[in-house]
This record gives structure tokens, C-alpha cells and sequence, in this order.
């Protein structure tokens, strides 16, 4: 809810009003027990056959059952959670990196304190290792100035230059003691921030369009949104509002590629251009500074002296997160929502196989096709390719197909969607993408309703599932909406709004988490789906003025990891998360990770 910004697509499809009632009674057709009838639609049936292969099976419903009990909407300064289930907090922000459980103080923090400690703005994360120990990589999207620097306005290089230490990536190593999780002193533990060196590879990275006119080195990753994790073991950290951080001090004429990415003279009120070269728009050394961010990151969480790759094969759009599936021929790939009003949805296949790929010393995730999603009104739709090959980029070169990658797909003919958010992939074959609200779909001037963007205004937002054609490497798919989240209902009423975390288990549980604009002005939550029968259950709720966001899983799924990201926004009379304290001047709030497991030591989520 911090980044809505104005949308910046300026593309209008015509209004599909006339299909939306075919389309919505086809939706209910398929949520429900009917669901696995689109998929006999896919081509090649076996692979279909194989995405699901027990869907209403008896030992699957088995398998994926949902049994602790659903909670209510709750309100208050602290997380809930079913009562099967116990939580703890961990590595809250300020959270030294040395392991001693000690946390730098608020009031005198410094950014070398910040570039040694756990990062703000908890968001996507993945766990890497065994059920006892691992490497935790945990993203830092953002910071407000006043719960950061505690004034709205930086006034020196050492205000902005805290702020920047506070964004990026936290890699600690984490272990289970007998009293719960806690951080350990590891030569892994380190801070991916603002100034952090960084390296670019793929098709874009010897680009000019990444060229500064000083020979300024590659420095940052910020607003790191969602994630994705690779089968080779290495991180995904996803660049989201980058355009919020850069602003202009003096004169700048903003050209249309930088109108599309929502660039703007202000930006959203960090002042880092104030004190920062690197961010201010209008200092001509610096002209393609902007240019160097909205890519997905790769960490290696067991490297820690490599720095993060920026892989621009991946585009360059607001990344919310990067979802890798092995496709056919065990090609690597990737899903992404780019999320802004009327934005799209986007797939990268490797060349080949990611292993073969690897052998030959290329990475897989720099050789490969990028494609952007049309939903068509019938159910099905296109994947369409983002190169110079498309005769809709002819004459556009490869580097600024990837550097300007919403240009590109909008002049390929994508679908503007409501907010496309995180991709999760269940039960192997099935893609679910959150659209987490869209307010302005249906105005003057802006699209309205279409066959995978039903309501118009959209503000609780919905869930699109689909099916790849050829095992995930094919330019076609069927597609229907999994759920609309103001027809989700208990006995209570609706039972959330504005989707955004999504995470499928290897037993098909559909877990899906919230940012803003709840039923009755409650706490965002994390609910559990059954994908077949769409049944959901509320297992945590948040912290008020917070986002629940972020999931992890050890190996064995009996420990998860999930975020609350802007405790209270910062606001100390209205919690001290994750500190259970009650009186009136206690501890600003602090964005950490709660640790979920079931008492009784089953599976995460049954
Ligand atoms: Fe960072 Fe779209 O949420
Ligand atoms: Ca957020
Ligand atoms: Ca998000
Ligand atoms: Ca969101």
C-alpha cells in the first residue's frame, strides 16, 4: 500500500464488457470440484494428466488436507496464530550480524551500525539448508525516513547514506536450539545495501544504456521486493519501486522511458538526490543511473564474497518476484509479475537445459527467451516473445528490448493487469499470479474490464491460474481466475483483500498473504487454499499498520518463515512488535520474521 503510485501504462484496450458475463460464469464453473476439466484443454493431455495426478484422489485430498482451525480477523498490536500452531520472532530489524542476539539502539543508529546488522522492510526471503541450519536470505524492500533516520527530510550524506544501508538483502546463517531459532556468528552472515559493489551479465550488460559518462562502478540493490530461489541453490532478490529513490535537483527533462517506469522530480520523498549524485535525475554524469535498477539480483548465500549478478536476460520492469520451475528438458524457468496498475506478466525459458547449460560454464539465467502474457477472452493465451526476432520489435535492438522492457511489451500487444504481484507454482504444472487490486481499471481514459481483469474498479483484487503449454517452455496456456477475493467468504463475510505472497507446498497447499485494505479494516493475514475445492483457511494474522509477507520452509516444511513488514508504520502508541509491551512509550516497532511450526510437529499448513 506504500507504493501505489500513478500507473504509468498509457496503453487503452478497448472494454471486453460484453464477455465478463461469460467469463465470470465460466470462473465458476471452474473454482470448485470442476477445476481439473481445463486442464484436458492443454496440449499434450499426458503432461496435463501428470501436472495433477491425483487431483480429487482420495490419497491426494489426503495429502494436501487443511485440518488446524481457521481464525478470526483480528485488529490488535501483536500476531496471531491457529491455535495448533506456536510462533517466535527472529532477527528483527537492528539485530546485530555477529550472532550475539543484540540489536544496535534505535535513537543513535548510524549507518555503519546499519550495514552490520539486519535490515528494514522485511519482505520475500528463502531458507537454504537442512531442517536444524541454514542460510536465511532475506529482502530489505524499504524504510520509511522517519522510522529510519527519525525525521522525514535527510539533512547530511550520513542520513541518506543510513537509509540506503537499510534497503537491499540480509544473508544470516540461522540454527534451531532447543529453546527455538535463533542467528548465528557465520563468515555468511553479511548486508547486500544501497552501496553495495554489484556486478551485471547477460544480453544488457555491456550496454550503453547502463553507461554512466563517469566510469562509475555498478553500486546497490534497493526496494527488494519478492524472490525466487534456483535449483542450483542460489537466491533470487527482486528490484520493485526503484523509481522512488531518484529525484531531480535541478532542471531534467524526463524522457518517455523514464515516464514509463514512473520517474518523477520528487520521487517518493526519500531526498536522497539531496545528498546523493548517484540519485539526482538531472546530473548528467549520472544519466543512466536509473537504468541500473528494476532488475532480479542472484545471491549466492553460501558465497559470501561474490557479489550479487544483476541478470538482465530477466528485463528490467518494478520485479515483483521471480518464480524458477524446471521446464521441459530441464530448462529453467522463470515467472514474474511486474507490479503497477495495467503492468504485465512475464516468463524467461532458458536455451537449454540449465544443467548442460552450466557444464558449458554459460548461466542459464543469460541465454534464454523473454516473453510477456496476453490473456484472450476464451481461456487461453499467448506467450509473447520479447526480441528483435518479434516483427512487432523490429529494428529494436536486444539491450533496449531488455533495458526498456515495458516499452517493448507494450508495443507487442501484452494484457494490462490488475497489479500482477508474486507467481506460485503448485502441484508442478499449475501457475497461480496474485493481482492484488487495480482502483483505477474502469476510469475515463484507462481500461476497463476484460475476460482475466473482471472487475472494474478492482479494489480487492483476485487470483489468476494457468497451464503451460509443453511443460512450462511453450508460448501458449490456458488460463482461469482461482478466486475473487471479495466473493472469498466465511461465516464472517469476506475473508481478505489485495493478495500479494503466494507460495504452493509440494502438496498443493495454496498459501496466500495480504498487503492492506483487509474486511473491516483488520490486520494483513496469511490463508491457506485447497486448489481444487478453493476452501480457505486464516492460519496468522498480522500486527496492525503491518503487511504479513515473505515464506520460507525448512526442507521437512515443519518450520516456516514468514515477515511483518511496517509494524504500526513505525508508530510506537500503536505497537512495539515484536516486543510484547503494553505501556504508553515503549519501543519503536520492528519489522522481523516470525518463525511458524505446529505443536504437535506436523507439516506447516495441514
Ligand atoms: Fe513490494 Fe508489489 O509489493
Ligand atoms: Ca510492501
Ligand atoms: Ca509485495
Ligand atoms: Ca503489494
Amino acid at each position: 500500500m506504500h507504493h501505489d503510485d500513478t500507473p504509468s501504462n498509457p496503453t487503452t484496450t478497448r472494454p471486453f464488457e460484453e464477455i465478463v458475463a461469460a467469463r465470470l460464469s465460466r470462473r465458476s464453473l471452474l473454482v470448485g470440484g470442476v477445476a481439473a476439466a481445463a486442464l484436458t484443454l492443454v496440449p499434450g493431455g499426458s503432461v496435463a494428466g501428470a501436472a495433477r495426478p491425483a487431483n480429487g484422489a482420495p490419497g491426494q485430498a489426503a495429502k494436501r488436507s487443511i485440518g488446524f482451525t481457521s481464525i478470526p480477523l483480528d485488529g490488535g498490536p501483536m500476531p496471531t496464530v491457529a491455535p495448533e500452531y506456536r510462533m517466535q520472532t527472529l532477527i528483527p530489524w537492528r539485530e546485530k550480524l555477529d550472532g550475539s542476539g543484540e540489536s544496535f539502539a534505535h535513537g543513535t543508529f548510524t549507518w555503519q551500525e546499519q550495514e552490520r546488522s539486519v535490515g528494514i522492510g522485511h519482505d520475500g526471503m528463502w531458507y537454504f539448508g537442512d531442517d536444524r541450519r541454514g542460510v536465511l536470505c532475506l529482502n530489505n524492500e524499504f524504510g520509511d525516513n522517519t522510522t529510519v533516520i527519525g525525521k522525514a527530510q535527510p539533512e547530511s550524506a550520513d542520513d541518506v547514506r543510513l537509509s540506503q544501508a537499510a534497503h537491499g538483502v540480509t544473508v544470516v546463517e540461522v540454527e534451531r536450539t532447543s529453546t527455538g531459532w535463533r542467528m548465528v556468528g557465520s563468515p555468511k552472515n553479511r548486508r547486500i545495501h544501497g552501496n553495495s559493489p554489484v556486478a551485471f551479465s547477460g544480453p544488457a550488460a555491456g550496454s550503453a544504456l547502463l553507461e554512466n559518462g563517469a566510469e562509475n562502478p555498478f553500486l546497490g540493490t534497493l526496494n527488494n521486493c519478492a524472490n525466487g530461489h534456483t535449483p542450483w541453490g542460489t537466491y533470487l532478490t527482486c528490484e520493485e519501486n526503484f523509481n522512488g529513490y531518484f529525484g531531480a535537483r535541478g532542471s531534467w527533462t524526463r524522457t518517455p522511458e523514464q515516464a514509463r517506469y514512473g520517474l518523477s522530480a520528487g520521487g517518493f520523498g526519500y531526498g536522497w538526490h539531496l545528498f546523493d549524485d548517484r540519485f539526482d535525475l538531472s546530473n548528467p554524469a549520472y544519466a543512466n543511473e536509473v537504468n541500473r535498477f528494476g532488475w532480479v539480483v542472484e545471491v549466492d548465500p553460501n558465497r559470501p564474497q561474490d557479489a550479487p549478478v544483476k541478470r538482465t536476460a530477466l528485463g528490467r520492469v518494478k520485479h515483483e518476484g521471480a518464480t524458477v520451475v524446471e521446464g521441459r528438458g530441464g530448462r529453467a524457468v522463470v515467472y514474474m509479475g511486474d507490479d503497477e496498475r495495467f503492468d504485465y506478466i512475464y516468463k524467461f525459458v532458458s536455451r537449454s537445459g540449465w544443467r548442460s547449460m552450466r557444464a558449458r560454464g554459460v548461466h542459464p539465467l543469460d541465454e534464454g527467451t523473454l516473453y510477456v502474457a496476453r490473456f484472450d477472452e476464451d481461456g487461453t493465451g499467448e506467450w509473447l516473445e520479447l526480441s528483435p526476432a518479434n516483427p512487432a520489435l523490429a529494428g529494436k535492438a536486444l539491450d533496449w528490448i531488455l533495458v526498456h522492457t515495458r516499452l517493448a511489451a507494450d508495443l507487442v500487444g501484452a494484457t494490462p493487469m490488475d497489479r500482477p504481484e508474486w507467481v506460485a507454482v503448485g502441484d508442478g504444472e499449475e501457475v497461480f499470479c496474485t493481482l492484488t487490486n487495480n482502483t483505477d481499471r474502469g476510469k475515463v481514459g484507462k481500461p476497463g474490464a476484460d475476460a482475466a481483469n473482471p472487475l472494474a474498479p478492482n479494489p480487492d483484487g483476485h487470483i489468476i491460474r494457468w497451464v503451460d503449454a509443453d511443460h512450462h517452455v511453450g508460448t501458449t496456456f490456458e488460463w482461469d481466475i482461482f478466486a475473487i477475493a471479495r466473493d472469498v467468504e466465511d461465516e464472517d463475510g469476506q475473508m481478505f483483500g489485495s493478495p500479494d505472497g503466494i507460495w504452493a507446498d509440494p502438496d498443493g497447499r495454496v498459501f496466500v498473504q495480504t498487503d492492506g485494505g483487509q474486511p473491516q479494516g483488520a490486520n494483513d493475514q496469511m490463508l491457506v487454499a485447497d486448489p481444487v475445492t478453493a476452501e480457505f483457511r486464516r492460519l496468522f494474522t498480522g500486527v496492525v499498520g503491518g503487511e504479513v509477507t515473505g515464506i520460507a520452509v525448512t526442507p521437512d516444511r515443519r518450520t516456516m518463515f514468514v515477515n511483518v513488514q511496517h509494524p504500526g508504520n513505525g508508530d510506537p502508541t500503536l505497537t512495539n512488535f515484536p516486543d510484547d509491551f503494553t505501556g504508553a512509550d515503549g519501543p519503536v516497532p520492528r519489522d522481523a520474521t516470525v518463525v511458524l511450526s505446529r505443536v504437535d510437529g506436523g507439516v506447516v499448513g495441514s
